[in-house]
């Protein structure tokens, strides 16, 4: 059974993915994530191109089926990012992308300069923070001609380093938001960050638990809305870009769901809280288990299944 794909020219060994946010950016944890947990790949945290403080605790509160957090985006930037990233690469056992984070789009551009030398394998842009420029400071994943700009600015800095855009649930028409970016020259998708937000309250005190009060859902309860958001990115594109689907996958057949609505790849980021750090190798196991009774040879195979039935039928 071959889990191994090569896109834009990066081999990656099995399709699972760390997904942003979830073990810091310290090079010993992502060392451990690929080595004793057999992750396929590693995203770092969002960098910024300036120190960026984050939420007062408490800023994560969990269930068995979703997740709230409220970090705020917390980095030290990219000088710290050098660090890490440069003790990763001198090793480096699997790929790496970098993911960045800004508040105008020319900014984005800017941090995908500072973070180029430290030779990501992807740029991962993650446009949910709000555009300071917008007199509404909407999302920049919630505007077509905003997300636009970023892809443009971030494609102008990054050279010949594939660029995948990080998309937001809450877009209106995430289709039309995957257009824009493919038409401003994005490489790809990663699709989905978290959903929301949402609040929980504790009962006695009366109070949201989080400090921020609210935050944005992960975990298993987001994942039909990962499905749909990343097939509709898709068939919107043609299945021409390759999507790193994320949310809500536990298991091997989460995986495989997400694949055979068009992700390639895919992230997984609350389930290592919950499975344990060598998630991703039983994931890829569970993935082996089911081609192996449905007689499939190639993960590949899987990647857009859905869309291909329907056409058929
Ligand atoms: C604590 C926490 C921090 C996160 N930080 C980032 C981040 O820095 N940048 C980003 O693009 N996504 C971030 N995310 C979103 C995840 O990368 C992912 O898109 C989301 O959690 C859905 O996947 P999951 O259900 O597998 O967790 C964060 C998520 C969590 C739970």
């Amino acid at each position: 059974m071959n889990l191994s794909q090569t896109i834009h020219g990066v081999t990656f060994e099995n399709p699972t993915v760390l997904a942003s946010g979830i073990l810091g950016i310290t090079a010993s944890s992502w060392m451990r994530v690929a080595a004793e947990g057999g992750a396929g790949a590693i995203t770092t945290k969002s960098i910024w191109l300036h120190e960026h403080k984050g939420h007062r605790n408490p800023t994560v509160i969990s269930t068995d089926v979703w997740t709230l957090n409220a970090v705020g985006v917390p980095d030290a930037g990219p000088e710290k990012a050098k660090e890490e990233i440069g003790a990763y690469n001198k090793k480096k056992p699997v790929p790496l992308i970098v993911n960045i984070i800004a508040e105008s789009a020319a900014n984005y551009g800017k941090t995908a300069e500072a973070v180029l030398p430290l030779k990501p394998d992807f740029l991962e842009v993650n446009i949910s923070c709000p555009n300071v420029e917008d007199e509404f400071g909407k999302p920049f994943a919630c505007s077509a001609p905003d997300a636009a700009a970023v892809t443009k600015a971030v494609k102008k800095a990054a050279g010949k380093v594939p660029v995948f855009i990080k998309l937001s649930p809450q877009a209106l028409s995430i289709a039309e938001i995957a257009r824009a970016c493919a038409d401003a020259g994005a490489d790809g998708f990663t699709a989905i960050n978290t959903v929301g937000p949402g609040m929980a309250i504790d009962l006695r005190s009366r109070r949201p638990i989080l400090s921020n009060r609210v935050g944005g859902m992960s975990g298993p309860a987001i994942k039909p809305i990962a499905v749909r958001c990343i097939a509709d990115i898709y068939a919107a594109t043609g299945g021409k870009l390759p999507i790193i689907g994320t949310g809500g996958v536990q298991s091997g057949e989460d995986a495989i769901e997400l694949m055979l609505a068009g992700a390639s790849l895919i992230g997984i980021g609350t389930a290592v809280w919950k499975r344990g750090i060598d998630v991703f190798s039983k994931v890829c196991d569970e993935i082996k288990e089911f081609c192996a009774k449905e007689g499939i040879s190639d993960v590949a195979e899987l990647v857009g299944g859905m869309h291909k039935t329907i056409q058929r039928t």
